[in-house]
């Protein structure tokens, strides 16, 4: 494993502790209770292997309409609000002047993964993508803006949270596999991603 070197990207290991996700898991099974995960497809109706659901103004979502921001869950209700908790990590590691207008919320059961992709249907590139990990360890994987270059890896553990600004904010990422089991965080196993983006 190598460590991360590209300019913009910072993690910052166990930055919760386990009491912190504790407290956090049981904040997103209230959010999911409203706005329950699903099962997402690609453009190209190709089934995604996370489960997927949101909170805040604006939820990430893919069909065969296409990646978008969307106001509403697909079953069309609007998405509940950001547990202050996850407001509070953006206020401490962001370093940006405006709050997070969307929280995708990834869940990796046994088998899971997210192929390299950009982050790039938000308005602006200023602020910073926020990421937090929960429950099971993940490998993830950075290159630089170009497809195709090279990358590198690191295992994302519960309680880190991973900042990508600056040159790293439009770098492509992703997550080759998760190592199912490793934490007791999550009932059935598993590993949760947060994502926060200003999205206007
Ligand atoms: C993503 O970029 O969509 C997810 C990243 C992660 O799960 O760590
Ligand atoms: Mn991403």
């Amino acid at each position: 494993m190598m460590q991360m070197s590209i300019a913009g990207f910072t993690i910052y290991k166990g930055f919760l502790n386990k009491s912190a996700c504790e407290a956090l898991v049981g904040e997103l099974r209230d959010v999911v209770r409203d706005a329950p995960f699903f099962a997402p497809v690609t453009p190209r109706g190709k089934p995604m292997s996370v489960r997927m659901t949101a909170a805040g103004d604006f939820g990430w979502i893919t069909d065969r309409s296409g990646y978008r921001y969307s106001r509403t869950h697909p079953s069309g209700t609007a998405w509940p609000p950001v547990p202050e908790a996850v407001l509070d990590i953006w206020r401490d590691v962001s370093g940006s002047d405006r709050l997070p207008e969307s929280c995708l919320i990834n869940y990796y059961g046994e088998g899971a993964r997210m192929g390299l992709h950009q982050d790039k249907d938000e308005a602006g590139f200023v602020w910073p993508v926020v990421s937090v990990s929960l429950g099971d360890d993940g490998l993830f994987r950075m290159g630089g803006t170009e497809r195709g270059g090279k990358t590198q890896s690191i295992w994302l553990e519960s309680g880190d949270v991973v900042v990508m600004g600056g040159a790293a904010r439009l770098a492509y990422h992703g997550v080759d596999r998760i190592r199912y089991g490793s934490s007791s965080l999550l009932e059935n196993g598993g590993r949760l991603n947060l994502t926060l983006r200003v999205v206007t």
